[in-house]
């Protein structure tokens, strides 16, 4: 069976996107003959390395995304009224990017989210990573996707100004068997989303789980929490998962339950309920994989509407749980506990050792292909 068939349903959209995409690969214009592109110096790493950010703007929403970690820096909407505000968490420098931070807008892999005590067989062999969330692996280990420099390569899209970012993994690093060749592509296109493509290829069977890791808050640059936005999640089913946050293996439905987003409910209406340390959601969610997005954001405060669509069998739905105070953000806004909300597509966690969950293997010969878009308008 060929690797991420369980897309199947929605296979000729990415075929097409795919399509698409091979159709504007042509040598693009220099960068500044193309229409709300620029680039801009970022500073450089502690190695002395220099960090690009690229600006994607359409007219009405504004993307910034940084060749360090493939990370999306910033993304500025409207609101009901047209005022705009950034939405997304993050630092006004590259400074804050590289200190210690819950991988803000940053593009995560190899293994998106927790591999269980950090050790897979596949092949027959045996492969250890960093427990750097102990007792488990999490979001690639300890020098991830999210702390590398990308090579940009910025373009003319049919749909609107994208930047290219690409990485090659070698084998062994992290403790990932095979040379992984990554592509991510960033786009804002004319009808206000930030589309996110990935393709990978390998040498050598390997685990995959490519995801991007923004925090939301619709209110903007703010001292409010996510916990008054109105999610719903197509999702009538999520795999719980026991006291490390490791899928028990079990495919459960969510009627009944606290982690019901079938219908418009605010973050906080039931949130007290998902009790533990530290408490919140945390959860992959089983996407019902209909047409259309897989799930919305709502703030009735400034009325912002973010709503995602994915290619992803499942999505984390993280609210913030542990964020802590400890990181200072834009506009001098201390983070604390449910200052923002994440929405990773991707394959189930710890898939690796649940055959039951979708494949999340590369093999060689075959691509690896994910497309997320997150869309904003106002109501
Ligand atoms: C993901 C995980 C969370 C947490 C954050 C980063 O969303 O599922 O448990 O590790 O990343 O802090």
């Amino acid at each position: 069976m060929n690797a991420f068939a369980s897309g199947a349903g929605r296979a000729p959209v990415a075929l097409l996107g795919c399509l698409l995409s091979l159709a504007i690969v042509a040598p693009g214009p220099a960068l500044g003959d193309v229409k709300g592109l620029s680039k801009m110096d970022f500073g450089k790493t502690k190695d002395g390395e220099t960090v690009d950010l690229y600006t994607l703007q359409n007219g009405r929403i504004t993307v910034k995304v940084a060749t360090y970690g493939a990370t999306v820096v910033s993304i500025e909407v409207p609101d009901r009224d047209g005022k705009v505000d950034d939405v997304a968490l993050g630092f006004d420098s590259l400074e804050g990017y590289l200190g210690e931070h819950p991988y803000f807008g940053a593009t995560v892999g190899r293994v998106a989210n927790r591999i269980a005590k950090g050790k897979f067989t596949l092949d027959g062999e045996e492969y250890s990573l960093a427990i750097n969330n102990p007792p488990n692996s999490l979001h690639g280990g300890r020098k991830g996707f999210n702390r590398v420099i990308w090579k940009a390569r910025p373009f003319q899209a049919a749909d609107g100004p994208a930047v290219e970012m690409t990485y090659t993994s070698p084998h062994g690093e992290e403790g990932y068997p095979g040379k992984l060749d990554v592509s991510v592509t960033f786009t804002v296109t004319a009808d206000d989303a930030l589309k996110i493509e990935y393709t990978a290829t390998t040498d050598k069977a390997t685990p995959i789980n490519l995801s991007n890791h923004s925090y939301f808050n619709l209110g903007g640059r703010t001292d409010a929490s996510i916990l008054d936005h109105e999610l719903t999640l197509v999702a009538s089913r999520y795999t719980p998962v026991d006291d490390t946050l490791i899928p028990t293996g079990e495919i459960a439905p969510v009627a009944g339950t606290p982690l019901d987003f079938t219908r418009p409910t605010a973050v906080g209406a039931r949130i007290d309920k998902m009790t533990g340390d530290p408490g919140g959601y945390d959860h992959n969610f089983v996407l019902d994989g209909r047409p259309g997005a897989s799930a919305t954001v709502h703030d009735p405060k400034t009325g912002r509407v973010l709503e995602m669509t994915t290619t992803e069998p499942g999505v984390q739905f993280y609210s913030g749980n542990f964020l802590d105070g400890s990181n200072v953000g834009k506009a001098g806004v201390t983070y604390k506990k449910h200052h923002g909300l994440c929405l990773e597509a991707q394959h189930f966690p710890d898939s690796i050792h649940h055959p039951n969950f979708p494949n999340a293997v590369l093999r060689p010969g075959e691509t690896y292909r994910q497309t997320t878009v997150y869309k904003f308008s106002a109501r």
